[in-house]
C-alpha cells in the first residue's frame, strides 16, 4: 500500500467516525428533546384520565376546555420540535372553546392519541436515549475513579459483577465503548420510533384538507369563471370596436359604390378602394383578436421557442432559461406565454433594470415560470391590471403566483402550473 493510499484510508476512517458520532449525537439530542415533551405528555394523560374520571360526576366537565388547550399546546410544541429535524407538521389554532365543541374537534382527538402514546412508547424511547450516554459515560470513565466510591459502586452501570482491580475495571470501560456502539447504532432509529406517532398523528386530519382544498378549488372555479367572462367581454369588446365596425365601414361604402355606379363611376372606384383599405384593416384586426386567444407562434414553434422570441423581442437585455422535456396542455402553454409577455412588458415599461432573466421548467408534472430582473422593485398587483389579470388567469388553472418585489428590487413574478396533458 502506498503512504497516499494509507493517508486516504486514514482520511475514510476519520471521516467515518465524525459521520458516525453526528448521527449518534443528532439521536441523542432528538430521543433526549423528546423525552421532556413526553414528561409533559405524561402529567397531561394523567390529567386527561383525572378530568374524564371527574366528569363522571359532573365537575370534571368544566376541565375539559384546559385540558384540550393543554393537548393543543403541547402538540404545537412538538410540532415545532420536529421541524428542526425535517418533519414539516403545521401548527393548528385554539382548538373549539366547549366541551361539545372540543368532543367533536378531530385534530385533538388524534392529538390525544398521540399524547397517549408519547407518554408511554415516547417517554420509554426518551429514557433509554437519556439513560444510554449516561451509562455511556459512567462505564468509560469508571476505570479512573472505582476505588474511590463504597463497594456497592465497584459494579458495572449495569448493575452485575464487582471490581477489585484496575484490570477489572478496564472491562468495564470497555462495556462503555459498547453503550457507545449501541448509541451510534441504534439512537437514530429509536429517534425515529420516537416520532412515528406524531407523523402519523399531528398532521392535519385527512378530512379537513380536503374540505379546506373543497374551498380552495370552489374559489379558484369562481375565479376561472370570473376570468372566462372577463376574457369573452374583452374578445366581445374587440370583435365589437375593430372588426365590427369597420365592416359596418365597408358595407355603408359598398353601398355608396354601387349607387354612385351609374351617375360618377370615378367616385364609385375611389369608394370601393376605401372599402378595400376598410375590409384589410377589418381582417388584420381579426387576425390580433385570434393571436390574443391563443397565440399562433405556440403551435409553431412550441412554448420555448415562443418564449425566447418574446426575450429577444424585449427592451432589456434577457436571458432565457428553459427546460421543457415535453408539452403541456394548450391552455397552460397559453397562459405561461401571457405570463412572460406581461411580466417583460413591466419589466420594460417600469422596472428600470439591466438585465432580465426568464427561467421555465417542466418538474413532476408541473411547469415552473419565473421572470426575474435587477431593477427598482415595488411591482404591485393592486397598481394595476396588468399583474392581477396574470394571476387571475394563473389561479384559473389551480396555478399559484407568487410576486416578490422589495423597494430595492429585485422583482421576481414566479408561476406553478399544472400542466394538464
Ligand atoms: N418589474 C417591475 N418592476 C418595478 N415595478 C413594477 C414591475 N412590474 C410592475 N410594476 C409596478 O406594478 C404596477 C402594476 O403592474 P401591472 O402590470 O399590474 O399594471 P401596469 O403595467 O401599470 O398596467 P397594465 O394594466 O397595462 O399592465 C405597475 O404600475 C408598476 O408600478
Ligand atoms: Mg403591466
Amino acid at each position: 500500500m502506498t503512504t497516499q493510499e494509507t493517508a486516504r484510508g486514514r482520511d475514510g476512517v476519520r471521516e467515518a467516525v465524525v459521520r458516525s458520532a453526528a448521527r449518534g449525537l443528532s439521536g441523542t439530542e432528538q430521543l433526549a428533546g423528546g423525552f421532556g415533551t413526553a414528561v409533559m405528555a405524561l402529567v397531561l394523560l394523567l390529567a386527561t384520565l383525572g378530568t374524564a374520571v371527574l366528569s363522571l360526576v359532573g365537575v370534571g366537565l368544566l376541565l375539559v376546555p384546559t385540558v384540550a388547550r393543554g393537548i393543543r399546546a403541547l402538540a404545537n410544541r412538538e410540532r415545532g420540535r420536529l421541524a428542526r429535524y425535517g418533519v414539516e407538521l403545521p401548527e393548528l389554532g385554539s382548538p373549539p372553546g366547549g366541551v361539545r365543541g372540543a368532543l367533536a374537534d378531530l385534530s385533538l382527538r388524534r392529538e390525544l392519541g398521540w399524547t397517549a402514546s408519547h407518554a408511554t412508547l415516547g417517554f420509554l424511547l426518551g429514557f433509554l436515549g437519556v439513560m444510554l450516554p449516561l451509562a455511556a459515560f459512567r462505564d468509560l470513565t469508571f476505570v479512573l475513579w472505582w476505588w474511590v466510591g463504597p463497594s456497592w459502586q465497584s459494579a458495572t452501570s449495569i448493575g452485575v459483577g464487582s471490581v477489585h482491580s484496575t484490570a477489572e475495571a478496564l472491562w468495564v470501560s470497555l462495556l462503555g465503548v459498547g453503550w457507545l456502539a449501541v448509541i451510534v447504532g441504534v439512537s437514530p432509529n429509536m429517534a425515529r420510533l420516537q416520532s412515528w406517532p406524531a407523523r402519523k398523528l399531528l398532521v392535519p386530519d385527512p378530512s379537513v384538507d380536503l374540505s379546506l382544498r373543497v374551498a380552495e378549488l370552489t374559489a379558484t372555479r369562481a375565479a376561472a369563471l370570473d376570468a372566462h367572462a372577463l376574457e369573452l367581454r374583452r374578445i366581445e369588446r374587440s370583435l365589437h370596436d375593430g372588426s365590427q365596425n369597420r365592416l359596418v365601414a365597408v358595407t355603408v361604402l359598398l353601398g355608396a359604390a354601387r349607387r354612385a355606379m351609374d351617375r360618377n363611376p370615378a367616385d364609385a372606384v375611389e369608394l370601393l378602394d376605401r372599402a378595400q383599405d376598410a375590409a384589410e384593416t377589418a381582417l388584420a384586426e381579426l387576425r390580433a383578436v385570434a393571436r390574443s386567444i391563443l397565440p399562433p407562434v405556440l403551435s409553431d414553434r412550441g412554448l420555448a421557442g415562443a418564449l425566447t422570441g418574446l426575450a429577444s423581442n424585449c427592451g432589456v437585455p434577457c436571458d432565457v432559461e428553459i427546460d421543457l422535456p415535453g408539452r403541456c396542455a394548450a391552455s397552460v402553454e397559453a397562459t405561461a406565454y401571457f405570463v412572460v409577455a406581461e411580466a417583460l412588458t413591466n419589466v420594460a415599461k417600469h422596472s428600470g433594470a439591466h438585465r432580465a432573466t426568464v427561467t421555465t421548467a417542466l418538474r413532476s408534472g408541473r411547469l415552473h415560470v419565473e421572470v426575474t430582473d435587477d431593477g427598482y422593485g415595488g411591482a404591485d398587483t393592486v397598481k394595476g391590471s396588468g399583474l392581477d389579470g396574470v394571476r387571475r388567469r394563473v389561479e384559473a388553472h389551480d396555478g399559484t403566483f407568487r410576486l416578490d418585489s422589495p423597494p430595492e428590487g429585485p422583482t421576481i413574478l414566479a408561476v406553478e402550473l399544472p400542466c394538464g396533458s
